[in-house]
């Protein structure tokens, strides 16, 4: 069992205190002197304490007089709205996004970039690569042919064993054979919708969605219905069951229930037992995209969709690109009732992955090192996101919407006055800074004026400039939109709405 350090179980003890309201905004923390009596710890300790809550904007140093509870910024913006889920939604389309994203990568290539807030990762440190380094060394020597000989096919080996192992926790139960490795989450997305759908086809994908998504659907010449999607509690099962009534022809439904990229709303179980339901009953293939739930901040796993199938309607595809190890491209799918199709268009498309990655990563996620780096990795990305949230609030223009989601890479930014993401991805470019536009996440034009954020670089006064800089510009272009008066910048609204997604 991992046990964090003492001054961090500390700070946690008053940061419960803060959150259970029992010491509100403004209230004195106790000195050094009684932190150090009331704790029996050292005054280095008790001064971590301090100087942790006040990093992670709980807490503000005054002169002489201690330390004070304080409301962090990003607690002081306004929510999102929930998208209105009462009418059916627009008719599917042939996906046109390849354009827009190519534009995109094509600009990122061409422009020198200095900070990129663009991509949805975490920083090379944040992953264990001495670890990794010595698992495949550790692989090699055992098996030296594993490079020269082609991969046998093996229904048990360390990795799907691995893997089956874990689905335990998360309520679902299958065999190592069940577990068909792949390319990456994007590979086993490709697999799922070309076992169930063909071209020509309807797929409902949540709005936004990940521009991933859409490009997969382009490519295979499907169409994309996208769904109102609320920013706290995912893809609406009641928009959904609307767009099944008035479309009857709806082949699959994609779905990110944790961490939804780039929302990061989380799907309470019972909207999962919902979705299933009805996907089963009206014959729909249910596809879970499983990329973030590792990083989810909670108590225990969030329960998988799958979890909820009975009958093999669920696809789940997952990886281990956002979690273990960004340089292998390992991922998996489970695919349900298609399994013997989905295994005939993998042998097609790519035959099997190679089994040195597949060896070393299962070998380590076999072992407590994984979970280790897990809580490492998302108690990292917790303080990274909520400085990032902070920043925004302090710099942006009043008016400027986030959600803090419960984990993940990314934090949603909703521009003031529909000002267009575009405008602002210009500008910053211009300036080596590089951002998502909200454009990309649609096949239309209701996420112009948001922005993606990449909270996956370690906290630096570069990344805080970065950010400043940011605000800078989108103020800028505000008060250059017609019918606008300047705004200043870095305005915190005075009211106390809560910003945390559930
Ligand atoms: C929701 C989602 N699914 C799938 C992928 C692609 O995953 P992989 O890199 O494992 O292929 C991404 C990458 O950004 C993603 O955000």
């Amino acid at each position: 069992m991992h046990t964090p350090p003492r001054y961090r179980q500390i700070a946690q003890h008053y940061l419960a205190a803060v959150r259970a309201g029992s010491l509100g905004p403004g209230d004195r923390l106790p000195s050094l002197r009684e932190l150090m009596k009331l704790h029996g710890v050292s005054l280095s300790t008790a001064l971590q304490v301090c100087r942790t809550l006040e990093a992670e904007g709980w807490a503000e140093a005054r002169e002489r007089s201690g330390y004070f509870v304080r409301r962090p910024r990003r607690l002081q913006t306004t929510p999102m709205d929930e998208p209105a889920a009462d009418r059916a939604p627009d008719p599917a389309q042939f996906v046109g996004i390849h354009e827009k994203v190519s534009d995109f990568v094509a600009r990122r290539r061409y422009n020198e970039v200095r900070l990129d807030f663009s991509i949805a990762r975490g920083a090379p440190a944040l992953y264990p690569a001495e670890a990794l380094r010595a698992a495949i060394g550790q692989a090699l020597r055992r098996r030296p042919e594993m490079l020269t000989l082609a991969a046998p096919s093996r229904n048990r080996t360390p990795f799907r064993e691995a893997v089956a192992q874990r689905a335990v926790r998360v309520g679902m139960t299958l065999a190592p054979e069940e577990v068909l490795p792949t390319n990456g989450c994007i590979e086993a997305l490709n697999l799922a919708l070309r076992a169930v759908a063909q071209p020509g086809d309807t797929v409902a994908v949540e709005s936004p969605t990940f521009y991933g998504l859409l490009q997969v659907l382009e490519s295979l010449g499907m169409r994309a219905l996208e769904i109102p999607t609320s920013p706290q509690t995912g893809l609406s099962v009641e928009a959904l069951e609307l767009a099944i009534d008035a479309y009857r022809d709806i082949k699959a439904v994609v779905v990110v229930p944790h961490l939804q990229n780039p929302l990061g709303s989380v799907m309470p179980d019972a909207h999962k037992a919902r979705l299933a339901a009805l996907c089963e009953r009206h014959g729909i293939a249910l596809i879970e995209d499983d990329t973030y739930s590792e990083l989810l901040d909670a108590e225990a796993p969030p329960r998988a969709l799958k979890s909820f199938d009975a009958t093999g309607n669920v696809i789940h595809c997952a990886s281990l690109h956002k979690v273990l190890a960004p340089g292998l491209r390992l991922g998996w799918i489970h695919a349900g009732r298609w399994h013997a199709r989905v295994e005939m268009l993998k042998y097609a498309q790519t035959r099997s992955n190679e089994e040195l990655s597949q060896t070393a990563a299962g070998r380590f996620m076999a072992t407590g090192a994984y979970d280790r780096h897990l809580r490492r990795l998302r108690e990292r990305l917790r303080t990274q996101r909520e400085r990032t949230a902070d920043a925004i609030a302090q710099h942006f223009p009043a008016g400027t919407r986030i959600n803090l989601p419960p984990g993940g890479l990314q934090l949603w930014v909703e521009l003031p006055g529909r000002l267009p993401s575009m405008a602002v991805f210009d500008a910053a470019l211009r300036e080596h800074i590089l951002v998502a536009p909200g454009t990309l996440f649609s096949n239309g034009a209701r996420f112009d004026h948001y922005l993606r954020i990449n909270c996956g670089w370690p906290w630096s006064d570069a990344i805080e400039a970065g950010l400043r800089r940011l605000g800078g510009i989108a103020s800028e272009r505000l008060a250059r939109m017609p019918g606008r008066a300047a705004e200043p910048a870095a305005r915190v609204r005075p009211q106390a709405t809560s910003a945390s997604a559930a």
